[in-house]
């Protein structure tokens, strides 16, 4: 067998051009299949390695295998002979014997042309599937890649593919996400992306293809409580406490209605933002039972762009999750957060205002970064505290580690990324999040805004206070947030019952 294979290829190699093309494509082929089987196994598992294994060795075996016919052509071409009498120079006599298409060496070329044709298809549908997967999408453009990469590792969804969100189903979607990581590699090559990427992405698959298949929205959520530390800046970094009890649930037609009331089967929202940034709302419209929209117009903006109507969108998942997976840290939470959970020692005395100082300035590159962390904070105790910093000294150094590796997720010097890049629309800061609709400047032809007190959304258990239920604790008559602190109670536990009611039903 391997001796007919010698044979065989001793005989196609008519000129230099020939050999050159069998050597090519033979030692294409091994290669590929030596590192092919070492990723398979483990034993190699850098995108880099993977992206020059299907992409160098695949384009050098076929320039190997089209060398082989143009060899020929030149061949015939030179010597003035048939492809018949170099077929019968070349080969054995009983290889050539009988009419071309009956002969053995006709046979032969057709299984080694099946299997060039079997192994090159093989080999594309494990291309694409490489450059599916996560690692391939977080790592091949490391520097360009790696805020993304880095912030959806630690996010729920880290063991979801990118493609799941990023490129559609169908081969619409296929060809227009290939011929976008084409422009990519493009602009990636001449430095043309922006720094950084910008959002809304707009291309993103759209949210009810998507999240939708994992999660859907008659699903039922119910409240949800959230138990929020905010540690001091004193001496003892005191704890202070939120307890919110979110109102996830779509709810009820004319009943009660939860945060997801937006994406019910029923509802539907549109609105106009401001270059289509999704960050000013001009308008807002909700659909009515009638079939009808009511809008809500922006007074601040409305006179101005309500002729913007070309560019509207239709609310969805992601104009409230747009941070599901890259998510990025402020740095106070970030910091109460680590000491929660206890990697940051509150024992040391002042130690959230030294971190908070540590990580807020935006250092020049990533090693800088690490060393004037550690100076910073060593240099605080040193000069204010000696006495803390000879005594707690390995608390100190352990603190240092984690603000490295919290400044590491969130700031990522090369792609401009800093504190705030990238807000999050889930809840509320001054006035983004829930609040770019729900305030008093979006208001209907009567008059009435889009509504926002603060218990429609979520129950209020405690705000700031010493004990994480500070309104469900019993409290005086006579103290000066009697009124509201009855309120909150209330509030409270008549929400907490209706929910408990619907689950039961
Ligand atoms: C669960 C869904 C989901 C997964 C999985 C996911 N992304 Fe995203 N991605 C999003 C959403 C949502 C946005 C933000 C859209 C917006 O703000 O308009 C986004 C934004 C981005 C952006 C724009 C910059 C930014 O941070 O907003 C890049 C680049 C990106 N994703 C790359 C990736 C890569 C690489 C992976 C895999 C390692 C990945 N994504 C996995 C949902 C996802
Ligand atoms: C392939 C399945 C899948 C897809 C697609 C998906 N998710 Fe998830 N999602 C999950 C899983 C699994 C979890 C983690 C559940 C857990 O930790 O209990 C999760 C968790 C979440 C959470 C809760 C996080 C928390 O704080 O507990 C939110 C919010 C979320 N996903 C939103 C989205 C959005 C928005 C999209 C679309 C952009 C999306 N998901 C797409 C599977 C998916
Ligand atoms: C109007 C804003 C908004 C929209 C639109 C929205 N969500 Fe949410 N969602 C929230 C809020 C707020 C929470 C609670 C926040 C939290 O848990 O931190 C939440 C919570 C969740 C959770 C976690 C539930 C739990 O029990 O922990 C999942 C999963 C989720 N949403 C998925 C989705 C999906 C999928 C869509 C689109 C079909 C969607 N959301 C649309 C605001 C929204
Ligand atoms: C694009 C605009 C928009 C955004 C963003 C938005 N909402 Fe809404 N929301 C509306 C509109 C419009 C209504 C319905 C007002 C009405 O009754 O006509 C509504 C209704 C609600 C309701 C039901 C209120 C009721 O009357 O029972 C809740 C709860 C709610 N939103 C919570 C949120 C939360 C939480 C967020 C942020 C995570 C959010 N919304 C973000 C536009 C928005
Ligand atoms: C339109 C719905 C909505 C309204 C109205 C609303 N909130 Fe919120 N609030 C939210 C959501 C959603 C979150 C975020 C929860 C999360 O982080 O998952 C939040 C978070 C918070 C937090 C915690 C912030 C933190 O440290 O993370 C506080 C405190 C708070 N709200 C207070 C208020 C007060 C006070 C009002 C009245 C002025 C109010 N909220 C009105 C939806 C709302």
């Amino acid at each position: 067998m391997f001796k007919k294979y010698i044979s065989f290829i001793r005989g196609v190699s008519v000129n230099k051009l020939g050999l050159t093309g069998v050597v090519l494509t033979t030692s294409a082929f091994v290669t590929f299949i030596i590192l092919e089987l070492t990723r398979v196994l483990g034993f190699i598992t850098n995108a880099y390695v993977g992206l020059v294994n299907y992409m160098l060795f695949p384009a050098l075996f076929v320039i190997g295998l089209i060398m082989i016919p143009i060899a020929w052509r030149k061949r015939k071409r030179e010597t003035g002979k048939s492809t018949e009498q170099l077929l019968q120079e070349q080969f054995e006599k009983r290889e050539t014997e009988g009419s071309f298409l009956g002969s053995r060496i006709f046979r032969t070329i057709a299984i080694f042309t099946l299997i060039n044709i079997l192994f090159l298809s093989v080999l594309s549908s494990r291309m694409l599937h490489f450059m599916d997967e996560p690692h391939f999408c977080g790592t091949a453009c490391h520097t360009v890649m790696n805020p993304e990469w880095v912030t959806y590792q630690a996010s729920p969804h880290a063991r979801v593919k990118c493609v799941e969100c990023h490129v559609g189903e169908g081969v619409d979607a296929l060809v227009n996400a290939k011929l976008n990581g084409l422009w990519q590699i493009i602009s990636l090559t001449f430095n043309l992306y922006e720094q950084p990427i910008p959002t809304p992405v707009y291309q993103l698959r759209p949210a009810r293809e998507t999240c939708e298949k994992c999660h859907w929205p008659d699903k039922f959520y119910g409240q949800r409580i959230k138990r929020i530390v905010d540690y001091e800046y004193d001496s003892l970094s005191t704890p202070r406490y939120t307890t919110l009890s979110l109102k996830i649930d779509v709810g009820e037609a004319d009943v009660r209605r939860g945060i997801h009331w937006h994406i019910a089967e029923e509802n539907e929202i549109r609105y106009a933002s401001l270059e289509d940034e999704r960050e000013e709302m001009i308008w807002v419209d909700v659909r009515q039972p009638d079939g009808s929209f009511k809008r809500y117009k922006n007074t601040e903006l409305v006179s101005e762009h309500e002729s913007e109507f070309e560019d509207f969108r239709i609310l969805d998942c992601v104009d409230c999750h747009n941070r599901a997976t890259h998510i990025y840290e402020q740095p106070e939470k970030a910091l109460n957060e680590r000491i929660r959970k206890g990697l940051i020692d509150r024992s040391v005395p002042f130690i959230k205002k030294a971190a908070l100082g540590a990580i807020l300035p935006i250092y020049n590159d990533t090693a800088s970064a690490r060393e004037q962390i550690a100076n910073h904070v060593r240099g605080f105790y040193q000069r204010e505290y000696p006495g803390i910093f000879r005594q707690k000294f390995a608390e100190i150094d352990s603190t240092i580690a984690v603000l490295q590796s919290i400044y590491a997720r969130n700031i990522h010097p090369y792609m401009n990324i800093r504190w705030n890049s990238y807000p999050g629309h889930i809840g509320h800061r001054g006035t983004g999040g829930c609040f770019r609709c729900h305030n008093p400047n979006m208001i209907d032809e009567e008059g009435e805004s889009i509504p926002d007190d603060c218990t429609m959304c979520h129950s209020i258990a405690a705000y700031g206070g010493n004990t994480p239920y500070q309104y469900l604790e019993p409290v005086d008559t006579s103290s000066q947030d009697y009124i509201i602190h009855q309120y909150l109670k209330n509030e409270f536990l008549e929400s907490a019952a209706e929910a408990k009611n619907n689950q039961e039903q």
